[in-house]
């Protein structure tokens, strides 16, 4: 299927295209005045209010037409090994062109919270060392995850959940962008729904949208739950062989309705359960084993695809598919 996902293809390229979060925009502009002077950076607050979308937008405002050679982005998965990561970021700081006219590089840490305290009291060493030529972005959903030395070489930065007029202004921007129609109420729905979490709001546009009208009964249909059918139709199509459409579907339930990957993987494993002719041992070894994947930051498209290919293989024996 792989339709554009509106959250990326809407994703705010520069600072003023970011909704909301004014308090912090402010701040960051007055460091773009004398990006020499910039301090490193701690952005903390809920999911889907900017953070990793503010920190690109700095980057690419601060460092210019190059950005890209000069940002290096790290997240939970990478930064599990942290002397792969002492070393990454040591190559990536070596070489200072001073010619090019750049302040600094710019080394984004995302999803900091999921590191352990012992792998941020290493981090705290890496900044340390790699300071001169260097500022961290690191980025957390709480800062409390944080350990107070890491914390202190930062400037905080507080992220709050956006508010409901930003927000269902944004969305009607997209559907007129989209030429989609809507009806005021259901904007308002979405944004309930959205608890003030963009991602979750536009997700839920989208995923609204392929019914046709953003109506309140088209935004009920597709609330994130009720997905039974969705899941079910996809494991079929992967016991009956038809591992395209079975993959179509998987697509859909992760982009388009943001459906997480754990919640999938709990759906899928309880639906082959009631399968009857499955080896359900094998079965369960291999849900045991995808779930370590996901654990370790493995990418969600590419390890559930390959759940379901193997799903396919436990139908060999010609499982009965209700
Ligand atoms: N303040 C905002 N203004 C405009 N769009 C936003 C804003 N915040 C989030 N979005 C939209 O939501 C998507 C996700 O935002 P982003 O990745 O920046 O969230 P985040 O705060 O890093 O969340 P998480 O904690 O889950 O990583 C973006 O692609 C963008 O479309
Ligand atoms: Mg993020």
């Amino acid at each position: 299927m792989q339709e554009i996902m509106w959250v990326e293809k809407y994703r705010p390229a520069k600072l003023n295209e970011v909704v909301d979060q004014s308090d912090t925009v402010e701040r960051l502009k007055g460091f773009l005045k004398q990006p020499q002077d910039m301090p490193h950076l701690l952005f903390a607050g809920p999911p889907g209010t900017g953070k990793t979308t503010i920190a690109f937008c700095l980057s690419r405002e601060a460092l210019g037409e190059n950005w890209k050679n000069y940002t290096l982005e790290l997240n939970a998965s990478d930064t599990r090994g942290i002397d792969t990561v002492r070393t990454t970021i040591k190559n990536f700081t070596r070489f200072v062109d001073k010619s090019s006219g750049i302040p600094f590089r710019i080394i984004i840490l995302d999803e900091a919270d999921e590191m352990t305290s012992d792998a941020q009291t290493a981090l705290r060493r890496i900044m340390e060392e790699s300071s001169e030529n260097s500022r961290f972005i690191i980025i957390a959903n709480v800062s409390t995850s944080i350990i107070e030395p890491l914390q202190s070489r930062c400037a905080v930065f507080r992220f709050k959940r956006l508010d409901e007029q930003s927000v269902i202004k944004r969305l009607q921007e997209i559907c007129v962008a989209e030429r989609i129609k809507y009806r005021q109420e259901a904007l308002k729905l979405i944004y309930e729904l959205s608890e003030g979490d963009m991602r979750k709001a536009i997700n839920q546009l989208q995923a609204s949208a392929a019914l046709g009208e953003i109506t309140p009964e088209n935004v009920k249909a597709t609330a994130g739950i009720g997905r039974d059918s969705d899941v079910k139709a996809m494991v079929n199509y992967a016991l009956a062989g038809d591992f395209k459409k079975s993959k179509e579907i998987l697509y859909k339930l992760i982009y388009i309705y943001g459906l997480p990957e754990s919640d999938l993987l709990k759906m899928i494993f309880s639906f082959i359960s009631s399968i009857k002719d499955i080896d359900q041992a094998k079965a369960a070894k291999i849900f045991a084993d995808y779930d370590f994947r996901l654990l370790q930051g493995g990418h969600p498209d590419i390890q559930l695809s390959a759940l379901l290919a193997d799903i396919a293989e436990l139908n060999k024996g010609g499982a009965n598919k209700n």
